[in-house]
């Protein structure tokens, strides 16, 4: 496995970044169904980098009519594909979102928090609840390998490969976020595992109405 305490530089590693998406379908296509967004749902995805979440919601039926989406790389988000009108990219670090309270429907997060320190998810789970409206809901994906042995075979070929290719299988840290995000004011979390490609969870929560945003 890569070393996780080493911060990636993702403008570096984004000529490459490319070559792996393949690896994330799967969750992603799980989070997407977990979280059944609707053409009336504003959602934003955060560390979108080169958009694999926007692409894989650009082809579902029935997609939002809006979607922003937020990176701080803007080598990664030079990379994304063409999205459908009124979808936006944009640069913007996730500890400090450029976006009033309660502006979003749903938020995603996918393969970005197993990657942040605990103060840093933290505060990155924080801007999340804020930006949500109460009831929005959030759905983020981690790596998860599971702890049953057959199944853990499966996942194993991603591993080995992680391992031989450091530089291209960033972070392959895993994380349960379950308890960041009830930390974080979430509740109702709900998750599944996905085990082609990378082994992953995705993990979908609720901003419990009546809650107001978090001034920390
Ligand atoms: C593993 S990539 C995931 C990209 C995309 N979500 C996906 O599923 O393919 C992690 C991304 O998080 C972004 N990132 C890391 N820290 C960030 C922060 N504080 N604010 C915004 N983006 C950040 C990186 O630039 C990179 O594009």
């Amino acid at each position: 496995m890569p070393s996780a305490s080493a911060k990636p530089d993702w403008n570096a590693l984004a000529p490459h970044y490319g070559r792996q998406v393949w690896l994330e379908r799967n969750s992603l296509r799980t989070l997407l169904d977990l979280l059944d967004p609707g053409p009336g749902d504003l959602l934003l995805d955060v560390a979108t980098g080169t958009a694999a979440l926007p692409a894989e919601l650009a082809v579902r039926e029935g997609h939002p009519r809006e979607v922003v989406g937020v990176d701080r790389s803007p080598e990664m988000l030079r990379r994304a594909p063409d999205l459908p009108p009124r979808w936006q990219l944009s640069q913007a670090d996730a500890t400090a979102l450029p976006f009033a309270d309660d502006s979003f429907d749903l938020v995603t997060a996918s393969y970005l928090l197993h990657l942040l320190d605990r103060e840093t998810r933290s505060r990155v789970i924080g801007e999340c609840q804020r930006v949500l409206r109460p009831d929005g809901r959030i759905g983020v994906i981690t790596i998860a390998p599971p702890r049953r042995r057959v199944t853990a075979a499966l996942t194993a070929p991603v591993r080995r490969a992680a391992e031989r290719y450091p530089a291209r299988f960033v972070g392959l840290k895993p994380l349960d976020p379950g308890p960041d995000l009830v930390d974080g004011g979430f509740s109702d979390v709900v998750g599944r595992h996905s085990l082609r490609g990378y082994p992953a969870l995705c993990v979908v929560a609720r901003k419990p109405a009546g809650t107001a945003a978090r001034a920390d």
